[in-house]
């Protein structure tokens, strides 16, 4: 930090017993390192990357290692791999997920690139990676922008999966007239279950969240508006690219634009009328319906994301091994589940599988929840409430089982 003052602070709030050390000049950190130097940077993508690099080139030397921690565009990290090749110095992207937590407690790393780059920092990150059974959530995902490629992958999951549990929320909430302290109960009963999961711990948790200022709850309080960093964005508009077929991840990024006209939405409810209806069937039932579409929906998103993984990395060459981004995907991340250790097993069973919809197990858990989320679904519809992820899961699923579409009319 160019702040005399925020790099002392930074030692002075390091934990006892370690060392951490604060510098002000590029020159002073390089200075500190040994060679081959190992510098990982942690700035927002784009322009920051850039930056940073440019400031530290001159002072870098040949087998140096450049590490990008951030969520970079992979297309970015493609050139960048190729601007410094020239200049012997290795740079690797790696996709870092967990958020403030994970970077305290541990988060997943998804290095890839040069695989002598990786086996030089490998054990570093396996040491700072979450541990899920004593394994590292860490592993080289694959030649080039693999890392960044994944890591993009993962927070279109992230976003898809968002969005579901968003819709179900309001159902519950508007249609069933569940409060705050109801929902957090239904969600930290989901968390013991199938759909056990960090997107599901906190939302229950957040319900419990008291705001500062007001003393009521924090989610009551929250604009219903939501920005966006652009990583979902680059998911969908890359599948569109390259014709990968992801429409819950395309809808999440869609819905996120939407909630942004919340003027025109109040208009349009003017027009409309009021939208809450409360919907007439008993509330367990249509819980438990809510629950097996958000285990249906969650599951064909991770089969969304990894069937665009598979398919991008024979197009772009990366090698991607699918069943290491499953394994390092089970801890650290803000989209592990205890699905992905079923998953896990899938991959290492066949690694080439298309899509996870066809396999024998995941089909068994679709099958055993099909017919009550499509009741939820259609149950929401009915009563007038948006379902736009989980419907776009069920489409995606009855488009996808089936041998035969409409589209010769097309
Ligand atoms: C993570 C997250 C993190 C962040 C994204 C998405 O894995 O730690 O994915 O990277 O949540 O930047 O942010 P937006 O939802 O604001 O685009």
């Amino acid at each position: 930090d160019m702040d005399d003052a925020k790099a002392l602070s930074l030692e002075k709030e390091a934990t006892p017993g370690t060392t951490v050390k604060g510098v002000t000049t590029a020159e002073a950190f390089i200075a500190s390192l040994k060679r081959p130097r190992c510098i990982m940077m942690l700035v927002p993508a784009g322009k920051p990357v850039d930056s940073v690099i440019e400031e530290f080139l001159p002072l870098l030397g040949e087998g140096d290692i450049l590490i990008d921690g951030g969520n970079s565009h992979y297309t970015d990290t493609i050139r960048r791999i190729h601007d410094l090749e020239d200049k012997h110095i290795h740079f690797m992207g790696m996709g870092v997920s967990g958020g403030e937590k994970g970077a305290r407690t541990g988060p997943s790393i998804m290095p890839g690139g040069d695989v002598d780059a990786w086996k030089a920092v490998q054990p570093m990150l396996e040491a700072v990676a979450a541990k899920v059974q004593g394994v590292p959530c860490v592993a080289y995902m694959g030649k080039g922008a693999a890392g960044h490629y994944v890591k993009m992958v993962h927070n279109g999951i992230e976003y898809a999966i968002m969005q579901m549990i968003s819709e179900t929320y309001l159902i519950m909430h508007k249609g069933l007239g569940l409060d705050n302290d109801q929902l957090n109960e239904v969600y930290s009963k989901w968390n013991q279950e199938e759909l056990e999961s960090y997107l599901v711990e906190i939302t229950a948790r957040i319900f419990k969240r008291r705001d500062d200022k007001t003393g009521g709850r924090l989610i009551d309080m929250i604009l219903d508006e939501a920005g966006a960093k652009g990583t979902g964005k680059w998911t969908s508009q890359d599948a569109m690219d390259q014709h990968y077929a992801i429409p819950v991840i395309d809808i999440a990024v869609s819905m996120r634009d939407l909630s942004e006209y919340k003027s025109e939405r109040e208009l349009a409810e003017g027009v409309y009328g009021d939208p809450d209806k409360h919907i007439d069937a008993p509330t367990e039932k249509v819980i438990a319906e809510l629950k097996n579409a958000l285990l249906v929906g969650s599951i064909i998103c991770y089969a969304q994301g990894m069937s665009m993984l598979r398919k991008a990395s024979a197009d772009l060459n990366m090698d991607i091994p699918l069943a290491e981004v499953v394994k390092i995907w089970r801890g650290g991340c803000i989209i592990r589940s205890v699905m992905l250790d079923k998953f896990y097993d899938i991959y290492l069973k066949s690694p080439e599988l298309p899509n996870l919809l066809l396999d024998e197990a995941v089909a068994q858990m679709i099958k055993g929840a099909e017919a009550s989320m499509r009741r939820g679904i259609a149950r929401a519809v009915e009563a007038g409430y948006p379902v736009s992820g989980l419907n776009a899961a069920l489409g995606y699923f009855d488009s996808y089982r089936r041998g035969h579409l409409p589209i010769n009319l097309i």
